[in-house]
């Protein structure tokens, strides 16, 4: 094990529902310290500061000067990405910050450049695509197993937020709803399987004006919907490859399989364990198809690395580990290598969304002005890489 491993100190923006898993993930890891953490409810950040024993409870302007913080965590709502990243990044901070990385390209632009003029990495979510099922998809694709890849089918269907989420305002504002919500995973694993998408369409409506909330405090409460719920898009790759995308807050329920990819010599399906949820998790099983065997084969996971051993989930990533992202790009600034979920993944991805959302508008194709190449797969000894900084 690597001795005497710099400690990286981050801070934390936005103490809500999704920070939980992010700081559960970070605490197994020495090198990564959480050393304060900011909401715009200091009652809600002194909480949160006490159950995962941070040490500082501070504003987030407070959070941002405060020198002794290296990298900022962003896991604010998505209409102030942008404000958050920024102060952090014009303060001299790494920052990894909660999908879409903002709402508008000409924002994101202003990031990506920001952070390269100031010399530090921004990073984005989603990581999920680090997760084994999607690495062993990879591995399938690039091991030539279903030949040259042709089509794509990607579905996911929720009736939203509102059940389970106390404050789920942000999911029905700009940088909401099923497309800016779910579609950077769908996108970015997309990405990360086939390279850059160049051209996309869309179209869109929504089932109803308003939402009410049906669970904590506010339940009852009706909230009104400024974007559209359901969104049917098409997808065309550099590489040749089209796929279609379908994203809803407005289905009850759905047995369309999630995720398939179609090649000449076979298909792999990406079937889900959880009804609700897509590819926006970590688990999930794998399913392959070839021309010449009329039988579908179980993958295991991650592919080849059966033997690994697996003192918990965290090491196989299959159960939610969010962060595990940031992780990774802790490692790539220690290393001065390119990180995974990079800005350009999420700047890309952005501007496919919102590509869908113009054509939508416009009922004209979009084509895209960013590219990004494929993140490379995770090394086999990432394994290592994470654990050399795991607590006992
Ligand atoms: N909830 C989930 O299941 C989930 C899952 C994956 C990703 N996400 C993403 O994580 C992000 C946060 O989601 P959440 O569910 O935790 O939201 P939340 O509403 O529960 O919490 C948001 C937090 O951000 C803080 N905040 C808002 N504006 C701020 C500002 N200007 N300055 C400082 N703090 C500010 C709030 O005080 C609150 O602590 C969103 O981008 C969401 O898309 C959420």
């Amino acid at each position: 094990m690597k001795k005497n491993k710099p400690i990286t100190r981050v801070g934390l923006i936005g103490c809500g529902r999704i920070s939980d898993i992010y700081l559960k993930t970070l605490s197994r890891f020495e090198h990564i310290e959480v050393v304060s953490c900011a909401s715009l409810d200091i009652g809600e950040s002194k909480a949160k500061a006490q159950k995962f024993n941070i040490k500082k409870a501070q504003t987030p302007d407070e959070l941002i000067k405060d020198e002794s913080i290296d990298l900022v965590l962003n896991l604010t709502v998505p209409k102030t990405h942008f404000e958050v990243s920024f102060k952090a990044i014009q303060a001299g901070k790494h920052v990894y910050s909660e999908k879409p990385l903002s709402t508008s390209m000409k924002d994101a632009q202003i990031l990506t450049d920001l952070a390269r003029n100031k010399g530090v990495y921004l990073g984005c979510a989603p990581d999920t695509f680090f997760g084994n099922r999607w690495q062993t998809v990879r591995k399938l694709i690039d091991a030539g197993e279903i030949g040259t890849p042709t089509g794509i089918f990607s579905f996911v269907g929720t009736h939203g937020t509102e059940r389970h989420h106390p404050n789920p305002d942000f999911y029905y504002e700009d940088g909401g709803g099923p497309l800016m919500d779910l579609g950077p995973y769908y996108l970015s694993l997309m990405v990360f399987l086939f390279g850059s998408i160049v051209q996309v369409s869309g179209l869109s409506n929504r089932a109803f004006q308003q939402r009410k909330i049906e669970n904590g405090a506010r339940n009852g409460e009706n909230i009104d919907v400024h974007v559209d719920t359901h969104v049917q898009a098409m997808l065309s790759f550099e590489s040749g490859l089209i796929g279609s995308m379908t994203m809803s807050f407005d289905v009850w329920d759905s047995e369309t399989p999630r995720f398939e990819i179609y090649g000449t010599e076979g298909v792999i399906c990406v079937s889900d364990p959880d009804p609700v949820h897509g590819a926006n998790i970590f688990q999930g099983d794998v399913w392959l198809r070839k021309q010449n065997n009329s039988r579908w084969s179980h993958q295991p996971r991650p592919l080849g690395r059966e033997n690994w051993e697996i003192p918990d989930n965290l090491h196989n990533l299959s159960s939610d580990n969010r962060g595990v992202g940031l992780v990774e790009m802790v490692s790539a600034i220690e290393h001065n290598t390119t990180h995974r979920a990079s800005d350009s993944l999420a700047i890309h991805t952005l501007e496919a969304m919102l590509g869908i959302i113009k054509s939508s508008n416009t009922h004209k194709f979009i084509n895209l002005n960013t590219k990004c190449e494929r993140p490379a797969p995770l090394p086999e000894n990432f394994n290592d890489i994470l654990q050399h900084g795991m607590k006992k």
